[in-house]
């Protein structure tokens, strides 16, 4: 057994320790927001947050996720600037790849306050939307921004 701390519960897990930690949100936990498409850590789609830090949860053990907090998009408080931006921008089409691609963001604008439109695309340079969403992508990050620099005052 290994225990997992996410979205802020403790979780125990039956699973070897070399398991990759997105087996072990979808299929232990039933944390299916969390997507598999490459498994080689290349797409971005299957970032969680790991002590706040984006990571491929497909290229990370568990045993390395024991002892941080995991967030996973449903740890993410419903009145978060990005789910509010994303809400209002309608960025997602198929939505298959939007819940990485918040989570990379949260912890990207957690490191930049205020990113340049350049500082933005390359921060979501490594992460894929095959719908093409990108543009709306980077319209919501704009304003997740500006609502989290108004909640600082
Ligand atoms: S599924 Fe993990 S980076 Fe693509
Ligand atoms: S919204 Fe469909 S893959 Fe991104």
């Amino acid at each position: 057994m290994i225990t997992l701390n996410v979205n802020g519960t403790q979780r125990q897990v039956d699973a070897t320790p070399d398991t990759p930690l997105l087996w072990v949100l979808r299929d232990n936990l039933g944390l299916t927001s969390v997507k598999y498409t490459c498994g080689i850590a290349q797409c971005g789609i299957c970032t969680v947050l790991l002590d706040g830090e984006a990571v491929r949860s497909c290229a990370i053990s568990i045993d390395e996720a024991a002892g941080g907090e995991v967030t996973t998009i449903e740890g993410l408080a419903e009145d978060h600037p990005v789910k509010i931006a994303w809400i209002e921008k309608q960025v997602p089409q198929c939505g298959y790849c939007q819940p990485g691609i918040m989570l990379q963001t949260v912890d990207f604008l957690n490191r930049v306050e205020k990113p340049s439109d350049q500082e933005i695309i390359d921060a979501m340079d490594d992460v894929i939307c095959r719908c093409g969403s990108h543009p709306r992508i980077k319209e919501a990050i704009v304003q997740a921004a500006e609502l989290s620099a108004g909640k600082r005052g």
